[in-house]
């Protein structure tokens, strides 16, 4: 999402799967229906956090069973919308 000109950004659920920190260096998570860069969290280092968590998905539903709620995306920059 660019807050500078209003233009939002849309993407897919596989344009999503290539920012896991693998197949590019970005590294993506949608949760709720926005997409969020945490690319610079050292949380989430190659798309992996904790044991068995992986960047580049939807992981609205396995935020769920965290010790954290979705606050912890409040410092990450929105870069789109997870296309349905
Ligand atoms: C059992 C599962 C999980 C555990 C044990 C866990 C644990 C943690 C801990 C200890 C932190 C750092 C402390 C904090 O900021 O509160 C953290 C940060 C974070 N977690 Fe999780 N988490 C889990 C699942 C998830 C899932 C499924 C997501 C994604 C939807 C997620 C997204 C994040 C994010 C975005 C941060 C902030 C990273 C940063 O500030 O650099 N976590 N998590």
């Amino acid at each position: 999402m660019n807050s500078s000109n209003n233009i939002v950004s849309y993407y897919s659920i596989r344009e999503l799967a290539l920012r896991n920190g693998q197949d590019m260096d970005e590294i993506w998570i949608a949760c709720d229906g926005k997409i969020y860069d945490i690319s610079n969290s050292r949380f989430w280092r190659n798309g992996r956090h904790y044991i068995d968590h992986w960047a580049g998905q939807d992981l609205t539903e396995e935020i769920k069973l965290a010790p954290h709620s979705a606050d912890v995306f409040r410092k990450f920059k929105i870069v789109g919308i997870l296309k349905t």
